[in-house]
């Protein structure tokens, strides 16, 4: 395979979705945030008032098109959790994984998820994962949805967000299909520390190296 393929994995919030988007840009690639096809999934599911916790949703993952993946109301918190649930199917997981492969095919891609350098694209050419704590992602997470620095309630509201992140890392790494894990072979980037443009750095200075 000549184009080069970018996996971005690492838990919820962690500032994948961002670093991926800039990642792509300067290198000239493709970007795929994989966890839309899951929360287009899941989205569908709940519109059909499906419970994503009792019925497969194979049938729905298969049917997916590209407009799916652009609607506005996939980064709720239902859809947040309803995700994790549809992605602990290993039918769902199945119909997703030749889409992901067939994006990356003629010109190569980033694409950031839970499973890019374990299952999806384990020959992957730079493997990263980012990290961070589950504090500072809730934080990250609450500024994001236009959380405020002084508002009375901050505290309750940062440590909701970081009860949901951690309930879904744990389901995420502890489900039986393609689980949350770091591959063998990736470069781990914790960015408790570093802002976007200083993940950006280090990312291309490790992908540089490697290409
Ligand atoms: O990355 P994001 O938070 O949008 O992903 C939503 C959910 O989709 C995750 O919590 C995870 O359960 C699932 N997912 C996955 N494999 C991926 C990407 C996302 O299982 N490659």
């Amino acid at each position: 395979r000549s184009a080069p393929v970018i996996a971005v994995d690492g838990p919820a919030a962690a500032g994948k979705g961002t670093l991926s988007k800039r990642l792509a840009e300067v290198l000239g690639l493709p970007h795929l945030d994989t966890g839309l096809l899951y929360r287009a999934v899941a989205r569908r599911m709940l519109d059909e008032a499906v419970d994503p916790a009792c019925t497969s949703g194979e049938a729905v993952a298969r049917a997916l098109v590209p407009e799916d993946l652009k609607r506005t109301d996939l980064r709720t918190p239902d859809v947040d959790a309803a995700a994790s649930l549809v992605a602990r199917d290993q039918g769902v997981r199945q119909a997703l994984v030749d889409m992901q492969r067939l994006f990356a095919r003629a010109q190569g891609a980033v694409l950031d998820g839970r499973d890019i350098g374990t299952v999806i694209f384990p020959d992957a050419d730079v493997k990263l994962y980012i990290t961070a704590s589950a504090r500072t992602r809730a934080v990250r997470r609450y500024m994001q949805n236009g959380g405020s620095e002084t508002a009375p309630d901050r505290e309750a509201h940062i440590s909701e967000i970081e009860q949901a992140l951690i309930a879904r890392d744990h389901a995420d790494s502890t489900r039986a299909s393609a689980p949350l894990r770091m591959a063998d072979d990736a470069v781990k980037i914790e960015t408790d520390a570093l802002d976007a443009a200083e993940v950006l750095a280090e990312a291309l200075r490790i992908t540089k190296a490697a290409l």
